[in-house]
């Protein structure tokens, strides 16, 4: 029996009793929770939670590894997130934008490279209208039959998710960043709401997207409660991917001075959410490539079963600089696919090239 007050000592045994009941029923109360996160000793917690969370990747998806190509296409932005270095407030920023023919040589490549999910990202910019991007994701459709188009494009309207699925989108990407409404105004300007962006999730569910959400470990002013909310969001939306990677700062941003997400954390939660949605989609994150330079492989043990190699232009690629010291600005598309199939295999998985659909 799990009984545990809050002033006595949390032991090891203690923790792997937590482990081994949300391997179990794949959730627990808010301080049970709260226990396994802030645990005493990050170390052997983190080896625990990633082996239960590697038996349950390998029963829901054996080992394979899932590839997305990334294709950064705008970064131009509206929005201020205080966070993001490409925020419409840094001025520094170089911004480009791809025109269609280049996104298309772009999906080409990767095609030729064995892709079959292409991810469209880029900033909410007020170029790419809801017309352009329709036209955009109808051709690509169009051209690659037998491949997965997703977009990560930001809040829209319900009629403007509508038309991207209706011209051929089939998953969207939007991270909800904190469930915490305080924590959410700390991370975003007036102009943006948690309700705005909860209204997207659902929006795109109802339309019939697979979709993903997600949050930053470690963003200025986060506690361990955030977290927990952040799971009980999830628990709610059930969303088919769940993208997340500590917090980078970048230099010319709000945050600049504020400190990173770190590696220990940011495993623990990929366990975590590995063990409360087995089925999910869970990328092992270029921003756990950049803190750490083997956490890509890292994040794969504890639970990730996707990695997303960068297919964009090597021209633009030091520009879509969401955070300092971004991995993979130099290589060309070709390297980049090898160099994660190498770590994919040296952490023990297998790269598939399949679209990848979310196993339910
Ligand atoms: N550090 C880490 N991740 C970041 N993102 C944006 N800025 C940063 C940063 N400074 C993440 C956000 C966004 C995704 C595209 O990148 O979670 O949703
Ligand atoms: Fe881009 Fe390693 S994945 S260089």
């Amino acid at each position: 029996m799990i009984n545990m007050t809050s002033d006595k000592k949390i032991t090891i045994a203690y923790i792997e009793e937590l482990i081994a009941k949300l391997a179990q029923e794949k959730n627990l109360t808010d301080e049970e929770f709260v226990t396994l996160i802030a645990t005493p000793y990050p170390e052997e917690t983190n080896k625990i939670l990633a082996i239960a969370a590697d038996k349950v990747r390998r029963q829901h998806y054996g080992d394979k590894v899932y590839v997305r190509g990334l294709i950064e296409f705008t970064n131009y932005c509206k929005n201020n997130c205080y966070y993001c270095g490409i925020r419409a407030g840094n001025c520094k920023a170089q911004r480009y934008r791809l025109t269609k023919e280049e996104i298309l040589a772009c999906c080409k490549e990767g095609y030729k490279l064995g892709f079959r999910t292409f991810v469209l990202q880029g900033g909410e910019d007020p170029y790419y209208t809801d017309e352009r991007v329709c036209d955009l994701v109808a051709t690509i459709r169009e051209a690659f039959p037998d491949c997965a188009i997703t977009l990560s494009i930001g809040e829209k309207s319900r009629e403007a998710y509508a038309a991207y699925k209706q011209a051929g989108a089939d998953r969207y990407l939007l991270r909800h960043e904190t469930a915490d409404e305080l924590h959410y105004g700390k991370l975003h300007p007036e102009s943006m709401s948690l309700a705005n962006r909860k209204r997207c999730l659902k929006d795109l569910k109802e339309l019939g997207y697979q979709v993903g959400a997600g949050f930053m470990v470690g963003s200025p002013y986060q506690t361990i409660k955030n977290l927990v909310c952040d799971i009980r969001f999830l628990q709610e939306l059930q969303p088919d991917m769940i993208g997340i990677g500590p917090f980078i700062h970048h230099k010319d941003t709000p945050f600049n001075a504020e400190a990173d997400g770190s590696l220990s954390l940011s495993l623990r939660m990929l366990s975590i959410l590995r063990l409360c949605f087995p089925y999910a989609l869970l990328p092992s994150t270029t921003a756990l490539g950049t803190i750490a330079p083997n956490g890509r492989e890292l994040g794969l043990k504890a639970g990730g079963n996707v990695v997303m190699p960068n297919l964009s232009p090597t021209s633009v690629r030091k520009h879509y600089q969401l955070y300092d010291n971004k991995i993979c600005t130099g290589e060309e598309s070709a390297q980049c696919k090898s160099c994660l199939e190498l770590r994919v295999k040296a952490a023990g998985y297998t790269i598939v090239s399949d679209r990848g659909d979310v196993r339910k």
